[in-house]
């Protein structure tokens, strides 16, 4: 396989997750060669991480015309994911799309079609799945250690908008989508579950809460968790979700061990007290087990019969095939930063080795369906019934 320092990466956007992508990239070693943001944002990016190339006034254009550049990452908000993408696609390059893909299936659907048409690789950053607690307990699903999976409960809590001061563009259904907490944290906790079943939801029964219909916001743009003074902020109708409650039918995976899972999930981002807690809890007819994004490093297998296991990253628990997907030793905590690192190495090596690597991330397919769950929940939650995908 080509060493991944190789590969050229160009990112797109210089907000909160743009940066972590850079490091995770500089950290497997794949040279970073561009940058594209706002003007003063790309410069200020390029600078402190020594990138050479810098296109500023948002020109992805200009950057895709770069023969300095393989693969692209598109950081920017959801709203002009498909359009950039769809431009790095026509211009030869592989791409990693930030979720969720699009804002809805009519865009996503274009993406799927341009993605199988061309031979570039296509992922979308649902990098959950690369968490080794979440590969573990994939392992432990699809080898039958949990007997035939049952059901599956869980969660995905933040508070970073719990008031009615907090403000971020995801807000606005034209920026982020009709569904936010769905769409923003919501398809993690759904990708994460499908990754680890290897069966993707069927139908989808919804309710969606507004708690906050109107809230307050600056008058120019705010980066992701940033503080804004509220006595220069102006009130405005909220048109997206705070919370959802939403119960999963799953289909039918080929390792035999879950059909027709059933799931039930919250969804919130102002749950106080809980800053990124992504929960699941998988119950099979031998045993069970449990895993939080807060504490990642380890899981919770859980028998009837037998005492209860608490199985930590890299230590005997964990079984030797995840090994390329975590660095340090037990003990040693990994986290969200690792997470992006082995989701970028999944990609790089599956671009390195001519497409031979097992494809354990998430495609464009996989985002498409993300949104047409949001679009089947969303539906479900007006006319109260169960939605088939
Ligand atoms: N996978 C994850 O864990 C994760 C975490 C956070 C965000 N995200 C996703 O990443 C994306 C960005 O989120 P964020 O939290 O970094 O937002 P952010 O607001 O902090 O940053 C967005 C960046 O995009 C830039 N931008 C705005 N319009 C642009 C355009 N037309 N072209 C290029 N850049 C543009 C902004 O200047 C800003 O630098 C979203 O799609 C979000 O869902 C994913």
């Amino acid at each position: 396989m080509m060493p991944l320092h190789h590969l050229r990466a160009g990112v797109i956007g210089t907000g909160f997750i743009g940066p972590v992508h850079i490091e995770a990239l500089k950290r497997l070693g794949v040279q970073v060669t561009a940058i594209c943001g706002s003007t003063k944002r790309a410069k200020a990016t390029a600078d402190q991480w020594g990138i050479p190339e810098v296109y500023g006034d948002y020109d992805y254009e200009a950057m895709f015309g770069s023969p300095n550049i393989d693969v692209v990452h598109i950081t920017s908000p959801n709203r002009v994911h498909v359009a950039q993408s769809l431009a790095a696609l026509k211009a030869g390059k592989h791409v990693v799309c930030e979720k969720p893909l699009g804002m809805n299936t009519r865009e996503t659907a274009k993406l799927v079609k341009a993605a199988a048409k061309s031979d570039r690789v296509f992922a979308v950053n649902y990098m959950c799945r690369f968490f080794p607690a979440v590969l573990q307990m994939r392992a432990l699903v699809q080898r039958g250690e949990l007997g035939k999976i049952m059901h599956v409960q869980g969660h995905f809590f933040q508070d970073w908008l719990m008031k009615d001061t907090d403000y971020n563009w995801r807000l606005l259904a034209s920026e982020g989508g009709k569904l936010r907490a769905v769409g923003d944290i919501g398809t993690h906790w759904i990708d994460a579950v499908s990754f680890v079943l290897g069966t993707r939801a069927e139908s989808v029964f919804a309710a969606l809460e507004t708690f906050h219909k109107t809230r307050k916001r600056p008058k120019g743009e705010v980066q992701t968790f940033a503080k804004v003074d509220p006595a220069k902020m102006v009130p405005f109708e909220v048109d997206t979700e705070d919370f959802a409650s939403v119960l999963l039918k799953y289909g039918t995976a080929d390792h035999g061990y879950a059909s027709g899972v059933h799931a039930n999930c919250a969804v919130s981002q102002v749950a106080a007290g809980w800053k990124c807690s992504l929960y699941m809890g998988i119950y099979g007819t031998e045993g069970s087990v449990q895993w939080d994004f807060q504490q990642p490093n380890e899981i919770i297998v859980g028998r009837r019969d037998q005492p209860n296991q608490i199985l930590q990253r890299n230590t005997a628990g964990f079984s030797d095939d995840i090994a390329n997907f975590t660095d340090n030793p037990g003990g040693h905590p990994e986290g969200f930063p690792d997470s992006h690192k082995m989701h970028s190495r999944a990609v790089y090596e599956h671009i390195a080795s001519g497409k031979k690597t097992p494809l354990l991330f998430a495609t464009a397919e996989d985002g498409h369906h993300e949104v047409e769950l949001c679009e089947a929940i969303l539906k479900s939650s007006t006319t109260r019934k169960w939605v088939s995908i």
